[in-house]
């Protein structure tokens, strides 16, 4: 395992800096790709009125508004992540939305503090832990109890065309890279059923289930080929890809995805298969 001390000092660096301020620039993009994913998951939390919920790495707030108003005045959300940028994002819209019963807190979900939920989430959130069961184990205990679980995140790469296809067009224009640990914190660390489940009963959680998601994710927003490209060079393992390179690397590079989505354009929206876990437990 990389030093968990260092992996949570990268990941509070990139979500207060480039990758934070992306997903603010990109918010109304990312939650319209994604909104069907967050219907599957609302689905399976199944908020009830009354209800305190805790949303981890909450982001912009794209389940947190929709937890707010199902669990209503009598509830109340806790809505936590490390990214300052995003958080004001999401509690700006809170406030437009008129929204009052949620907590924007800026913190560590492994080590805030934190009580007394009967519900908690993540639209994925979860996968940039340092020490994942350390993590799962502080959350569980600021679970009550017969608390429920539920969060998405992403299954491997190779099942994820979305991401996969744009990654093999840029590939061949930048220098070659080492390959990962799939189980480095990342947006692909939970893709391994098992490992989720050997994380999450060692963490004292009841053994989860995992059901397949898989549904193909419009990256244009319904807005047109360009914006599927632009979509792609910002956001996920593309965009640090092409950081830092010269400006001709990216414009050849681009031109390729630009290429490689044209196949998938349908109308004006650009469709890939997206494969995700729906991940359900129970505080055990
Ligand atoms: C991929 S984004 C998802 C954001 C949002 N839930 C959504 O679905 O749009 C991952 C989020 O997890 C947050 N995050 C990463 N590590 C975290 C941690 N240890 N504690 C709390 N939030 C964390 C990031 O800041 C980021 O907002």
């Amino acid at each position: 395992m990389a030093d968990p001390t260092q992996s949570n000092a990268d990941q509070l660096a990139f979500w207060n800096g480039p990758g934070g301020h992306t997903w603010v620039a990109r918010q109304q993009h990312t939650d319209i790709s994604l909104a069907p994913v967050s219907q599957a998951l609302l689905a399976l939390a199944a908020p009830r009125a009354g209800e305190r919920v805790l949303d981890i790495g909450c982001g912009c707030g794209a389940i947190t508004l929709e937890l707010a108003r199902a669990v209503g005045p009598t509830g109340h959300v806790a809505a936590v992540d490390i990214s300052a940028p995003m958080l004001a994002e999401g509690k700006a819209r809170a406030e437009a939305a008129g929204i009052a019963n949620v907590d924007w807190m800026q913190a560590d979900a492994a080590t805030a503090a934190l009580d007394g939920f009967d519900l908690l989430t993540s639209s994925f959130g979860v996968m940039f832990f340092g020490d994942p069961v350390a993590a799962f184990a502080h959350i569980r205990r600021a679970a009550s109890p017969g608390a429920r679980m539920a969060f998405v995140c992403w299954r491997p790469l190779t099942e994820n065309p979305w991401m996969e296809v744009p990654m093999r067009a840029v590939a061949p224009h930048v220098p070659p890279r080492p390959k990962a640990n799939p189980q480095a914190p990342g947006m692909f660390a939970f893709a391994d059923a098992q490992r989720v489940s050997d994380v999450l009963t060692a963490a004292g959680w009841a053994p989860p289930r995992l059901d397949k998601l898989d549904l193909d994710l419009d990256i244009a927003a319904g807005r047109g080929l360009e914006e599927a490209v632009v979509q792609s060079t910002q956001i996920g393992v593309v965009n640090s890809w092409l950081r830092g390179q010269p400006a001709e690397v990216v414009t050849a590079a681009v031109a390729s995805i630009r290429e490689a989505l044209a196949a998938h354009v349908d109308g004006a929206s650009v469709r890939l298969p997206g494969a995700m876990w729906l991940v359900s437990s129970a505080a055990a």
